[in-house]
């Protein structure tokens, strides 16, 4: 079996849902607490055990490239003003010279397309795919996980949560199979099927681990849902070649592609960190109790 050590993060979509936020920065470099969105899934990434990782980016990203390299006046800076602190955050987020890469989706044409851009820098191996917009927040994070059930069954392994039984027309959607130890065969996808349509309520929550070979299937595909080349689709023809297994997500996902699911984010992250939590538990219970009484005096 081969080791997963490349990690595709696509990074080109508009972020018209966080408009006008977005209008001139990349939804990615929204930040949790103090950190961008796009360092919570590259953390992630690296913590299971990735060493490579290819950013899928599009225009007006440079922000994302910018910050991925190393800013030597800044470091001077923070050196000689004593910002020790500070100094010690930065070197311990850069990446190894050579470990990261870049290219360009030059047309918006879909996740599916998305992901095929960065096929010659894969190459013949299998690889991990993590959608930032989706931030895992648990004690161990998600691909961490779906990485341990690979090393025991190889084949393809998507992470899923279960949803709304209403709200499978949000996303990807697979059918429950034959049980494997933490997870279960996929018998079925669709993406973001219409509640009566869907196979079931367990959805694609932003993390694969797939084979190369779903390269040449995204590369004579068809737009499908959305008019977007799917990865879901070229996934569901994979499906009939190879293993294709979900593992439920034990920690919690927050889609901070959406402004509930961002905000949601930043109050877990923030409560979870020693040095902010004491500074925003007490007013956000306040305002909570405020807000509590406002609602029964209507
Ligand atoms: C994409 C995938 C979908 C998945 C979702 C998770 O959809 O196509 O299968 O469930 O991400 O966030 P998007 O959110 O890009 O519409």
């Amino acid at each position: 079996m081969k080791r997963v050590r490349k990690a595709v993060i696509p990074v080109a979509g508009l972020g018209t849902r966080f408009l006008p936020a977005t209008k001139s920065m990349p939804k990615e470099m929204l930040t949790i607490v103090d950190r961008p969105v796009v360092q919570y899934a590259v953390d992630e990434a690296l913590e299971a055990g990735i060493e490579h990782i290819v950013f899928v980016t599009g225009r007006n990203k440079s922000a994302i490239e910018d910050y991925f390299d190393l800013q030597p006046e800044l470091n001077g800076f923070l050196a000689r003003s004593g910002k020790l602190e500070q100094l010690n955050c930065l070197q311990e987020l850069q990446l190894p010279a050579g470990s990261i890469s870049f290219t360009r989706q030059q047309s918006p044409l879909g996740l599916g397309h998305a992901v095929w851009c960065a096929r010659d820098m894969i190459g013949d191996e299998p690889f991990a795919l993590l959608l930032p917009d989706m931030v895992s927040f648990g004690e161990k994070g998600c691909l961490a996980g779906i990485m341990d059930f690979y090393e025991r069954t190889g084949g393809n392994v998507i992470a899923v949560e279960q949803c709304h039984p209403a709200e499978t027309n949000r996303y990807g959607i697979v059918g429950k199979g034959k049980e494997f130890g933490a997870g279960f065969a996929i018998d079925a996808m669709v993406e973001k099927p219409a509640p009566t349509e869907a196979p079931s309520n367990y959805y694609i929550n932003g993390r694969y681990l797939l084979q190369p070979e779903v390269f040449a299937i995204l590369g004579r595909q068809e737009p499908g849902a959305g008019s977007e080349i799917q990865l879901t689709d070229a996934m569901l023809r994979l499906l009939a070649e190879q293993p294709f297994f979900a593992v439920p997500f034990e920690g919690r996902m927050y889609d901070c592609g959406s402004k509930e699911g961002f905000v949601q984010a930043n109050v877990a992250f923030a409560l979870a960190r020693n040095d902010v939590r004491d500074h925003v538990f007490d007013p956000i219970a306040a305002m909570m109790s405020s807000l509590e009484q406002r609602v029964a005096a209507e």
